[in-house]
């Protein structure tokens, strides 16, 4: 579906500020100004969207660099050590999976508009792992190509979802939705009216895209520990073993800032999430609470399994604390059942999990939603095309480098960050591939340096 299909334009909203969306590319948002571009034809509508796209740019950069690496190493093992003739074999055809691994990638971000490029500003701190463009990799094989091989994984999930459904589910998002496949098997299956499905990570949502509009993408897997030398790497093509209803919609957005009215759904579904990504899934369950209508439904499926680095032990929630917690936020658990379910486990790999998952349906009650904290950054932090002004506290702020006090100079109640990037690209000759990224890094300092006392002239 084309961005601009009034259908489902109409219940987006602009992520900062709850106002509504004007279509066009970028889509923009009526009330603050802040533009939310496309990739590869599905809206990123994350607060900060540009800065997410160069996250993704410098991400891939990163992959590219591993792989060489990686093959580097292994052409030296080849060169330098004595090795089993199958031994050599494995590592020849590792070395070369490498190469078409990394172009492949690279060609299904250009596909979508998205090139390499060198880090020039910091990695944002996140959920351990999802640093990279192929955080849940082995879920986009697992969710279009594994079935064809003999798993069974889909079809059960889908199975012990199903048994706590209630169709049809009405307008449903689904949070954390990965590469999509139970997230569109649910939007079918539950006869849902229209689906957003959102996730943050680039490439198995953009994968998932083509591959649910009938498309064969090819893909490769290299198992971290293949079952033979045939399968040191595997070509498969991705594809949808049946067509998903119309009103499916992916979308960029982020579950913490998600973009959309309260009371909007009748259904929200949090598949294998809220364990992993919240620090504290407690104060997430205001989040699901405000995104239902009042009598909405709440799907949860997944493990309750937490990164010690991530979620301190007071919220490592076992099952029963979960539903305690689930029943004081304002729902009632209608419906629960536990199963051992096996988990990635790749016909390829010798791999694979059995994790005990958790599956509830539980209805929104009438109480009153906690109101959403609006954001207090202005606009022109979010979107480096819209100009900025000078605001209170600039005129006395002491610049800790000349580099801040040549961004803060170029302040001109006109000028975008972009145009004062360009401007110390031509005038101080600051690297262009560094310049943006730079400018906006500084603008966020000099904005936290000159405190909450300028907020009436902010914007
Ligand atoms: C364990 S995976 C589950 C993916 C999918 N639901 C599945 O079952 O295969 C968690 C998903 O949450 C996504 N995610 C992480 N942080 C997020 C956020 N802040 N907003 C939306 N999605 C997020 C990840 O990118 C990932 O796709």
């Amino acid at each position: 579906m084309a961005p601009t299909d009034s259908d489902w334009l109409g219940s987006l909203r602009c992520p900062r500020c709850l106002g509504g969306l004007i279509a066009g590319e970028p889509l923009r948002c009526d009330t603050c100004g802040v533009g939310y571009p496309s990739l590869g034809g599905i809206p990123v509508l994350l607060e900060h969207a540009y800065d997410a796209i160069d996250q993704w740019r410098f991400r891939l950069s990163e992959f590219r660099q591993t792989m060489d690496a990686t093959r580097a190493r292994i052409v030296v093992d080849l060169a330098t050590k004595t090795l089993h003739a199958s031994t050599r074999a494995r590592l020849q055809r590792l070395a070369e999976s490498l190469e078409r691994h990394r172009d492949l990638v690279t060609a299904h971000f250009a596909g979508a508009g998205l090139a390499p490029a060198k880090r020039t500003a910091p990695e944002q701190p996140g959920v351990p792992g999802e640093g990279s463009v192929t955080s849940y990799f082995h879920q986009v094989h697992r969710d279009w190509g594994w079935e064809a091989e003999g798993s069974q994984e889909n079809l059960r999930a889908l199975e012990v979802v199903a048994d706590v459904l209630q169709p049809p589910l009405g307008r449903t998002l689904v949070i954390g939705a990965g590469a999509c496949r139970l997230a569109s098997d649910l939007h079918t299956r539950g006869r849902a009216s229209l689906t957003f499905a959102i996730d943050i990570n680039p490439l198995p949502l953009l994968l998932a895209a083509r591959v649910l509009t009938g498309e064969r993408v090819p893909l490769l897997e290299l198992p971290l520990g293949p079952i033979d030398l045939a399968h040191v790497c595997v070509e498969r093509e991705l594809v949808a073993p049946a067509a998903v209803a119309p009103g499916f919609v992916p979308l960029f957005a982020d579950a913490f800032t998600p973009p959309f009215a309260d009371g909007s759904f009748d259904t929200v579904v949090t598949p294998w999430f809220i364990d992993e990504v919240p620090t504290d899934l407690a104060t997430y369950l205001p989040v699901v609470h405000r995104l239902l209508r009042p009598g909405g439904t709440w799907i949860d499926h997944g493990p309750l399994i937490y990164h010690p680095n991530h979620t301190e032990l007071p919220a490592r929630y076992p099952s029963d604390e979960l539903f305690a917690l689930v029943e004081a936020a304002g729902f009632t658990i209608e419906q629960r059942r536990m199963d051992r379910l096996v988990y990635m486990q790749s016909p390829a790999c010798t791999r694979g999990r059995i994790e005990a998952v958790f599956t509830f349906r539980a209805r929104r009650g009438d109480g009153p939603t906690q109101p959403r904290a609006q954001s207090e950054a202005p606009a022109w932090l979010s979107d480096p095309e819209l100009p900025i002004p000078r605001f209170a506290g600039l005129d006395g702020y002491r610049a800790p480098h000349p580099f801040f006090a040549a961004v803060v100079g170029a302040i001109d109640g006109s000028r975008s960050a972009r145009a004062i990037a360009q401007a110390l690209v031509d005038s101080h000759r600051v690297p262009q591939q560094a310049a943006l990224p730079g400018v906006q890094a500084c603008l966020a300092e000099v904005w936290r340096a000159c405190g909450p006392s300028g907020s009436a002239t902010r914007e």
